[in-house]
């Protein structure tokens, strides 16, 4: 994934345009984004916009694509800002998260400060993404509002499903509908890529769910088991609840435990060995065949295409399901 991403046209250009809008007569303003952007990350949205307009025969990344592009992944760095300080997360990439670094109302502007600058770059587009972009906005808000802690809330599968759809795959739909819609621009295409990217950011939240249980602290870049410690609405920590586990109702229930880290340890120990995982990476490959499903059928009816990036964004959905950071 690594190598595609240096070599993927127009990728060095989106990030020297991400940069560019961090600068800022505020220094703390400034500091904050490139702290988080030189923390790396896999630039999924990115890659998907240039992948899908690619894919649908755009040979040279337009500038209006890089700007989307740009736009998409300010807006999610921006919800990283925010989210860890609600999460309360100490670590992300294996580095401090910006709010124990730099507090909390600082980070919380530099959050609402990258927001202004991406819609600067989405706002440039037709009518149609101006009305997407809020619309992805708004639903990230929503997912986020609703990912009620499961010691306050009993949710049920079918509704955490509807969080990872609005908290995650509203940003990928974003990114695949609006490559679209500067590729080919009109139906049936757009609504094609638009479903194919809501399905792949679907599976891709249900799989960090998985990692979150069965990866590793160096892989992860934080601790193992903070849905868990959370108490998470996340797609594993409900299927393990609704798997009747005496061990998820003591600990997932409860807003807090005395030995806390034994029981996480316990819990993962159960989780690793249990037929959840299982559950929930089948419910991931289950959207990701309707991930694929919609991209075939976006493909088919796209008047030109390249088959070596249509190639790239079918092992940008199996790379979904099995990956392991
Ligand atoms: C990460 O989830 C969080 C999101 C994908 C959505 C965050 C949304 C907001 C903070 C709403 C604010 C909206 C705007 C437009 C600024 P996670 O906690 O499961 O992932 P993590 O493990 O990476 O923290
Ligand atoms: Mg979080």
């Amino acid at each position: 994934m690594a190598e595609r991403l240096v070599n993927l046209p127009g990728m060095s250009a989106v990030e020297e345009l991400i940069r560019s809008k961090f600068e800022s007569d505020s220094s703390s303003l400034q500091e904050i984004p490139e702290y988080l952007f030189a923390l790396g990350g896999k630039r999924m949205r990115p890659m998907l916009t240039l992948l899908s307009a690619a894919a649908l025969g755009m040979r040279t990344p337009s500038p209006r694509l890089i700007e989307i592009a740009a736009g998409i992944e300010l807006i999610h760095m921006a919800t990283l800002l925010h989210d860890d300080i609600i999460d309360k997360s100490p670590i992300r990439r294996h580095k401090q998260s910006a709010f124990l670094k730099y507090g909390v109302p600082n980070t919380l502007l530099a959050g609402d400060f990258l927001l202004v600058r991406a819609f600067s770059l989405c706002a440039r587009l037709d009518r149609h993404i101006i009305d997407a972009t809020e619309q992805a906005c708004v639903e990230l808000t929503e997912g986020e509002i609703e990912e009620i802690p499961l010691f306050r809330a009993h949710l049920n599968v079918t509704e955490v499903l509807e969080i990872a759809r609005k908290k995650t795959a509203a940003l990928f739909r974003l990114a695949a509908e609006s490559a679209a819609f500067l590729a080919v621009g009109k139906e049936p295409v757009l609504n094609c890529f638009l479903e194919f990217g809501e399905k792949l950011g679907v599976a891709f939240q249900i799989l960090d769910d998985v990692l979150d249980v069965i990866s590793t602290e160096d892989l992860l870049g934080k601790k193992a088991g903070q849905d868990l410690l959370e108490r998470k609405p996340s797609v594993v920590n409900v299927l393990w609840l609704e798997s009747g586990s005496e061990l998820s109702k003591r600990l997932l229930t409860e807003p807090q435990l005395e030995g806390e880290d034994l029981f996480v340890a316990k819990a993962l120990a159960e989780l690793r060995h249990g037929e959840t995982i299982q559950r929930a990476r089948a419910l991931a490959i289950k959207y990701a065949r309707e991930a694929e499903s919609a991209l075939d059928a976006g493909l088919a009816q796209a008047p030109n295409k390249d088959k070596a990036y249509s190639t790239a964004l079918y092992a940008l959905i199996r790379y979904t399901t099995e990956r392991l950071e």
